[in-house]
């Protein structure tokens, strides 16, 4: 995960991040550092057992603030560390959570500091997520298991266990998330939740369409602003499915992806799934005209001089016919269409709009954002023209998430 790419994802934000006793704690050290690189806060507490393997020191130093360790912390002037620290926090993560510790909060238990803060947290205002971390056979015991349901019952949200090499030489679940994924979970947890509910078709990245088994014609579409789209829909709470063209991004936390090719079956997949969206979102570049037939075999250069005449047919146009299906236009489904234009931003803009049938265009300036990792958007529907600055992808894509949930909701009301 780049230091740009998340830069300010979090400021203003204040995290308490715990620290339990687990092999899976030098992930928390990089966890550590991503936060801060986003712009967060970080105030680290740590269990005794936890300090057994990583020092209070390296989290001190990466997180730029004094590490607490124990209830009996003469710092604050009340002696109350596990209430002046619950209070402060956005959200508090515990990663690594032992079985333990795991166990310790579904009895409600405060021995030590971390526990402590965790009971003595406001639960509607401050989120506790727990990052499991633990030997395969443990993760499975149902004492453990009963204790998971025991605390997300209490209001925990308790993150995915990953499957994998463990550190005792077992293969199996229990290894805890990598810092990465613990930071994603993080911000989709964080984000505001104005799609839930919402079940968000995206298209994204350019097609492919094969002249013959080895060549074909494609465009320079990265598939970036559709998979940040895709990414900012799903933390927004939707449940999110995205048509991918080939591109070869990771597939946003969260997300369903189904990879295609051709704009035939980009078209196939995507109106399977308009039939069960409610908003269809179509970024993809998708090819206007392909070949009229696709040679079985390489077309092959024979020496006479002579080149190969292709001729095209044009391919469907999936916005156009899914804004124009019937739970479309019963209001069913909310269309939000692309365009990449080189000039007359608006006036193209509202044409596109026009002809495409959607309630919603998005217009911006092709070569300015192709493969580039921000944009500028201009977002033309029946009320007039606004402008989201240039910005980064992701940030203009919970930007226009955001736009999108207004107009949905609005629509719903
Ligand atoms: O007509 P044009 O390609 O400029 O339209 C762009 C918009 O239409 C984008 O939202 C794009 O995803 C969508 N589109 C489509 N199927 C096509 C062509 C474009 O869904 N065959």
């Amino acid at each position: 995960m780049n230091a740009n790419d998340i830069a300010g994802e979090l400021a203003g934000r204040h995290i308490v991040l715990g620290l339990t006793g687990g092999v899976a704690a030098f992930k928390s050290a990089e966890f550590c550092r991503l936060l801060t690189k986003a712009g967060a806060t970080v105030q680290v507490v740590m269990t005794d057992s936890a300090s057994q393997f990583m020092t209070p020191v390296t989290m001190q130093a990466l997180s730029g603030r004094p590490v607490y360790c124990s209830q009996w912390d003469a710092r604050p002037d009340n002696n109350m560390a596990h209430i002046n620290l619950s209070r402060d926090a956005d959200a508090i993560v515990v990663a690594p959570a032992s079985a333990d510790f795991i166990a310790q909060l579904a009895q409600g238990r405060a021995n030590e500091l971390l526990a402590l803060l965790c009971l003595a947290r406001p639960i509607g205002r401050a989120p506790l997520l727990i990052a499991p971390a633990m030997n395969r056979e443990m993760w499975a015991h149902p004492a453990t298991q009963r204790n998971v349901r025991q605390i997300a019952a209490d209001g925990a949200q308790v993150l995915a266990v990953a499957s994998g090499d463990q550190a005792c030489g077992e293969f199996g679940d229990g290894r805890m998330l990598e810092a990465g994924e613990l930071f994603e979970e993080l911000i989709a947890h964080l984000a505001p939740k104005t799609l839930v509910g919402q079940h968000v078709l995206v298209t994204a990245g350019p097609t492919f369409e094969a002249i013959d088994p080895v060549r074909g014609i494609t465009n320079h579409s990265s598939g970036k602003m559709g998979f940040a789209i895709a990414r900012a829909a799903c933390e927004a709470g939707a449940d999110v499915t995205l048509v991918a063209g080939p591109v070869h991004l990771p597939t946003p936390r969260g997300v369903r992806r189904v990879d295609v090719v051709s704009a035939r079956q980009m078209h196939q997949a995507s109106v399977d799934i308009a039939r069960s969206a409610s908003v269809f979102i179509a970024t993809a570049a998708v090819a206007d005209w392909r070949p009229a037939s696709e040679a079985e075999h390489k077309i092959k250069k024979d020496g006479s001089g002579e080149v190969p005449q292709l001729a095209f047919i044009e391919n469907p146009d999936i916005l156009a016919e899914i804004a124009q299906s019937p739970r479309a236009r019963a209001g069913d489904l909310y269309c939000v269409g692309f365009a990449a234009e080189s000039e007359n931003l608006e006036a193209n803009a509202q044409a596109k709009r026009a002809r495409k049938g959607v309630p919603l265009l998005v217009a911006n300036i092709g070569p300015a954002t192709f493969g580039r990792d921000d944009n500028a958007l201009l977002l033309v529907d029946d009320e007039g023209v606004i402008e989201l600055s240039r910005a980064s992808k992701r940030m203009l894509a919970q930007q226009l998430v955001a736009e999108i949930a207004g107009r949905v909701s609005g629509a719903a009301a």
